[in-house]
């Protein structure tokens, strides 16, 4: 229930704000162009292709796949690295399932590592203690745009002899040491459903890697090469994005840059705010870090406020401000999917490998992604937001920790 701050006074806020995405005439026109050629589909016209060279271009990469969406996007990174069933996949449980999905597809087992309760990242000490000898990759998840310390990770693969997917769902156009995420990585993979950009629905998987740059290309499509010969080579979905979403993509592409950045200004504000409060706190970014602030997230102190995350976010949205917490009811591996443990018919299969005992995914314990869920209030950052809107946020921010804390 929505708690109403010193209920005489009006909300700080009380118009709406702008939209998700700076979307007008550029896609229109690209829409049109696509559906008077009468080439829909990605076989047939070139919209997906160039969406793919400017997105590639953009991240100063070799390779980039489209696809249907961010979890086809790591399907097809996990497909392309082909583990054997019982193989295990080290990532976090603070993500979207989508993380998760093609882990199970292609019968390889989710090892879920703690993360930071602060950056809400993986921490990779938690990692390296959870590689066994089963380990074939780590996906790590930029969360909220915040990128993980990726020199790091690439010595800890090489040590290892993993494969590094970055899942940058979230983290579009964030760097780390003066490099786009997705970069470091053997894979990187984003989503274009409700991200920074959008296409509707849809995906990318980026790679520096030649020599599976043909199992890239052909693991989204059905594993057919279709030339010189239309066979099958494995078994593999069809995840083609069509012309009408690539169109979408190569206006949206050129928009992103400066969407970013807008959001980038608006954390930078509400920064200053965060940390002028006691009681809250920012979401630690590295040094060699930009973040990209898909969304913004900060943390509060319960005792020091008097209030927890999730009722400041209450109080946010009654003073009109969009705000929420936690930012996932639970960590991923309590979802049913993972805590029943049934994907196959009524096997158990793949959350166990031969060698290894059934993972109990509803009883393993992550303290940190607890505490994080816990702590962390969520606002959603937009490219339309002003200045005026930004002023907003803050004064929002400042009268609800003032309100709690003056009655702690
Ligand atoms: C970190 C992360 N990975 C993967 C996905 C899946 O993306 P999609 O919804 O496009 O399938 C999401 C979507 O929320 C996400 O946030």
């Amino acid at each position: 229930m929505a708690i109403a701050i010193e209920r005489n006074s009006p909300p700080v806020r009380s118009g709406s704000f702008g939209p998700q995405w700076d979307m007008g005439d550029e896609e229109i026109e690209e829409l049109i162009e696509v559906i008077r050629s009468c080439k829909l589909n990605r076989l047939s016209g070139s919209k997906v292709d160039q969406f793919e060279q400017d997105f590639a271009e953009m991240n100063g990469v070799k390779y980039a796949q489209a696809v249907t969406s961010g979890t086809a996007a790591v399907h097809t990174a996990v497909g392309v690295i082909d583990p054997n069933p019982g193989d295990e996949i080290i990532t976090t449980a603070v993500t979207d399932m989508g993380t998760i999905i093609g882990i199970l597809y292609q019968n390889a087992v989710p090892i879920f590592a703690d993360i930071d309760p602060r950056s809400g990242n993986l921490d990779i000490e938690d990692v390296e203690a959870k590689i066994t000898e089963r380990t074939k990759a780590i996906i790590v998840v930029h969360v909220f745009g915040n990128p993980c310390p990726m020199e790091a990770y690439v010595e800890l693969a090489r040590k290892y002899n993993l494969f590094l997917i970055e899942d940058c769902a979230q983290a579009q156009l964030a760097e780390y040491g003066g490099r786009p995420v997705g970069t470091w990585g053997d894979f990187g993979c984003y989503s274009f459903g409700g991200k920074h950009m959008t296409t509707g629905d849809g995906g990318m998987v980026i790679s520096n890697r030649d020599d599976l740059a043909h199992r890239l290309k052909w693991f989204a499509d059905k594993g057919n090469p279709r030339s010189p010969v239309y066979e099958h080579y494995y078994l593999a979905p069809n995840y083609r994005m069509t012309y009408l979403q690539g169109a979408v993509g190569v206006a949206q592409l050129k928009k992103v840059t400066d969407a970013v950045r807008r959001k980038q200004w608006v954390a930078n504000h509400l920064n200053e705010v965060i940390d002028g409060e006691k009681g809250l706190s920012l979401q630690p970014v590295l040094p060699e870090a930009t973040h990209s602030y898909w969304v913004y997230g900060f943390h509060v102190d319960a005792e020091t406020v008097g209030a927890n995350a999730a009722q400041f976010a209450d109080a946010l949205q009654a003073e009109g401000v969009p705000a929420n917490a936690p930012y996932m009811v639970y960590p991923v591996n309590k979802y049913p999917v993972m805590a029943q443990q049934r994907a196959y018919g009524t096997s158990d299969f793949s959350y166990a490998s031969e060698e290894a005992a059934a993972v109990d995914y509803g009883s393993i314990s992550l303290p940190s992604s607890d505490k994080f869920l816990e702590t962390t209030v969520v606002m959603p950052m937009n490219p339309s937001y002003s200045d005026q809107d930004a002023a907003d946020f803050s004064t929002a921010i400042k009268k609800v920790a003032d309100h709690y804390r003056s009655k702690a």
